[in-house]
């Protein structure tokens, strides 16, 4: 798997020095410890920034998953973002924190928060580890960001190509004959 990777864009010191940077700022916007916060981390990709991030939160908090897939060349609303499988908690009325690996064309941020926001929570805020600058659109801000980067397709801590590689512990670019084995096959 290693043998895959071109680079280390960002390393796992790094990431774990940056992740319990980003539970100090969102601790300190939810300073009511027992109000309860809802995390709803989008699957699959967010798996191991939500380990991590939990972690280091002091607040009382449920875990509601959801689950996305970004397929490309769709013309739905929801525009290259499915969901396959809706929230499995009650999130009316209390505070939202969705998590995500990587927010690049928004479209997956923007199908999850529009659906959130029909079950009325008190309030839905997003927390990314990933930006990438080039793409982010307007209409969608996440109002936590680990790490802004290059328009790069990044594998690990989570992020995947055709699922493989989540379980790398750096963010890491493969090599460019990995995608064109794929392209090929
Ligand atoms: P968006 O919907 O275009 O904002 O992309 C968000 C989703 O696309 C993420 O949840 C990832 O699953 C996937 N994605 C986007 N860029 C990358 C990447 O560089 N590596 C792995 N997955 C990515
Ligand atoms: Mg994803």
């Amino acid at each position: 798997m290693e043998a895959d990777i071109d680079r280390v864009l960002i390393s796992r010191e790094r990431l774990a020095e940056r992740v319990r940077e980003m539970a100090g700022q969102i601790a300190r916007s939810y300073p009511d410890l027992d109000a309860g916060l809802s995390l709803v981390p989008i699957l699959s990709g967010s798996v191991i920034f939500l380990a991590d991030l939990i972690r280091h939160l002091p607040m009382k908090m449920k875990i509601g998953l959801i689950t996305v897939s970004s397929y490309s060349g769709a013309t739905t609303t929801s525009k290259g973002a499915k969901l396959l499988q809706d929230l499995n908690v009650d999130v009316t009325g209390r505070d939202v924190l969705v998590l995500d690996d990587i927010l690049d064309t928004g479209n997956t941020l923007r199908l999850v928060t529009a659906k959130l926001a029909e079950r009325k929570p008190r309030s839905i805020k997003t927390a990314v580890l990933l930006r990438k600058t080039a793409k982010a659109p307007d209409d969608v801000v996440a109002d936590f960001v680990g790490f802004d980067i290059e328009d790069v397709f990044v594998v690990g801590y989570g992020l995947d190509y055709n699922d493989h590689y989540r379980n790398l512990p750096h963010i890491a670019v493969l090599k460019p004959e990995i995608y064109a084995a794929e392209v090929r096959s």
